[in-house]
């Protein structure tokens, strides 16, 4: 086994951070992790991780022309305006709907991306991307590119926002593909994942070609928190950007 040393700040990083209302963000954004959308896009950035993961999937669905990318990575200082501004033009209740308070937005991570159906006249706050077509095409897929529809209908309540069919939130697969089979928001996939700690049972998961071992790491009181994981299998780490990380472990 080898002994893994998680210092406390880095609970607030990582693909699978949950932030909302009652998690702002917590961390700083690396400028160096973040790159353009697409050629075509160049002022729309996204985290590189989640930008090679769109890209591949809008070519493998020949879709980069029928679908455009309306607002990725946001600073602090881009929310604000734009909460600011929607407060102005369409008054509180429809902006508290739409908008993330500043520094509780997704996109502020750059791991979040609105997309629109390629027409006339894209709305900027709730672009269309429709359940048919390309659109939906796309997001039959998004799982199995670690993407994920993040503001369902249903789940307002508990994610704190509309339906939003547009924003799309990367958090890497196979997390994607377990909340798309169990219909969870994220709110409520990190919440289950405390029902597998690292020393009990694992969440299992298995596809056609691979098997992953996910278990919930509760931080440690002290500010570095250790775990002992496997010599030959590689392992994938996130904070919650609550209060632990989420351990993903790749078997053949
Ligand atoms: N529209 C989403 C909720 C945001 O502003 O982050
Ligand atoms: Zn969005």
């Amino acid at each position: 086994m080898r002994v893994v040393f998680l210092n406390s700040k880095s609970i607030h990083e990582g693909n699978l951070v949950l932030v909302n209302r009652h998690h702002p963000l917590r961390q700083e954004i690396d400028p160096d992790k973040l790159v353009p959308v697409d050629e075509k896009h160049t002022a729309i950035l996204l985290h590189s991780e989640a930008q090679t993961m769109l890209s591949r999937l809008l070519t493998l669905l020949d879709a980069k022309d029928g679908i455009v990318p309306v607002s990725g990575y946001r600073s602090l200082q881009e929310q604000e305006t734009i909460f600011q501004d929607s407060l102005k033009e369409n008054g509180e209740e429809f902006t508290l709907k739409y908008v993330a308070l500043p520094n509780c937005s997704e996109h502020q991570t750059g791991l979040a991306i609105d997309l629109a159906e390629n027409k006339a006249d894209i709305d900027f706050i709730r672009p269309d991307f429709p359940y048919s077509g390309i659109c939906q095409e796309f997001r039959m897929e998004a799982a199995q590119f670690g993407f994920i529809e993040r503001y369902q209908t249903g789940k307002e309540a508990v994610t704190g926002i509309a339906w939003e069919p547009w924003h799309f939130r990367y958090i890497g697969y196979p997390h994607s593909a377990i909340m798309q089979q169990k219909q969870f928001s994220l709110e409520e996939y990190i919440e289950h994942l405390r029902d597998f700690p690292e020393h009990g049972q694992h969440l299992r998961f298995e596809d056609e070609g691979h098997a992953a071992e996910i278990f919930y790491i509760r931080a440690q009181e002290s500010s570095v928190t250790t775990v002992s994981l496997p010599d030959e299998l590689p392992y994938q780490l996130s904070g919650n950007n609550v209060d632990g990380w989420v351990c993903t472990i790749w078997r053949k």
